[in-house]
């Protein structure tokens, strides 16, 4: 009797510890997916090299030699888009993919109201990245039944021609920009399960 109850439990006990590796041999097996902070660092990472390369191959360039000058009005005067419009235009086209992925250039202190903050969500976002320029604001959004990752990265004035450009301009909110400033940040949402 001892025995056949002993050989039922053991038996019970077997099958609960298979019963737990063969979970845990699905778990392993489920492909692992990419963390969100890590793909907007990828995204963002193009972003800023993308940017970096245009403003110092194609538009610095294009001044020295004379060629071309990047101007705000470049669709009326044949110019070049400034790096800050071409960052923008990129954002508008690839929203238009369908993909859900969303990139703006946001700033609490715009040149332009429609580039201010759009919920608290992004206020807090680019306040904290004021703060803390080295890490990035992160959550999940909900938008329309549907979940998104949402990170904000600081974007700081890496020269002169930023501070000076929007110290300038005649529609800035913000006038009283130095050097290594964080200007902003870099909006950058995708869709998440
Ligand atoms: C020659 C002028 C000029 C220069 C140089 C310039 N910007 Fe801008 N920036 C603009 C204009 C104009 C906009 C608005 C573009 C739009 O949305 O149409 C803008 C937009 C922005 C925004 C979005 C919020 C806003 O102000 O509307 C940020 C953030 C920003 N720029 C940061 C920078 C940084 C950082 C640099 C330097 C790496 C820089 N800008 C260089 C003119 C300039």
């Amino acid at each position: 009797m001892i025995e056949k109850a002993a050989g039922r439990i053991l038996g019970k006990l077997l099958a609960i510890l298979l019963a737990g590796v063969s979970v845990n041999v699905a778990q392993a097996a489920e492909p692992e997916g990419i963390p969100p902070e890590l793909v907007a660092e990828y995204i963002h990472a193009v972003i800023q090299v993308d940017r970096s390369i245009y403003s110092t191959h194609v538009v610095e360039q294009l001044q020295d030699r004379k060629v071309a000058v990047a101007a705000e009005d470049w669709k009326e005067k044949g110019a070049l888009p400034l790096p800050a419009q071409l960052l923008q235009m990129a954002g508008q086209e690839v929203q238009g993919l369908g993909l859900g992925l969303h990139i703006r250039l946001s700033s609490l202190g715009p040149v332009y109201t429609k580039n201010g903050p759009v919920d608290q969500f992004e206020r807090a976002g680019l306040e904290a990245v004021a703060k803390n320029p080295r890490k990035p604001y992160t959550g999940i959004i909900t938008e329309r039944d549907r979940r998104y990752f949402k990170a904000i990265f600081a974007d700081r004035a890496v020269s002169m021609a930023c501070v000076i450009c929007h110290n300038r301009h005649p529609l800035s909110a913000k006038r009283d920009y130095k050097l290594y400033d964080v200007m902003g940040g870099i909006i950058i949402s995708f869709p998440v399960r």
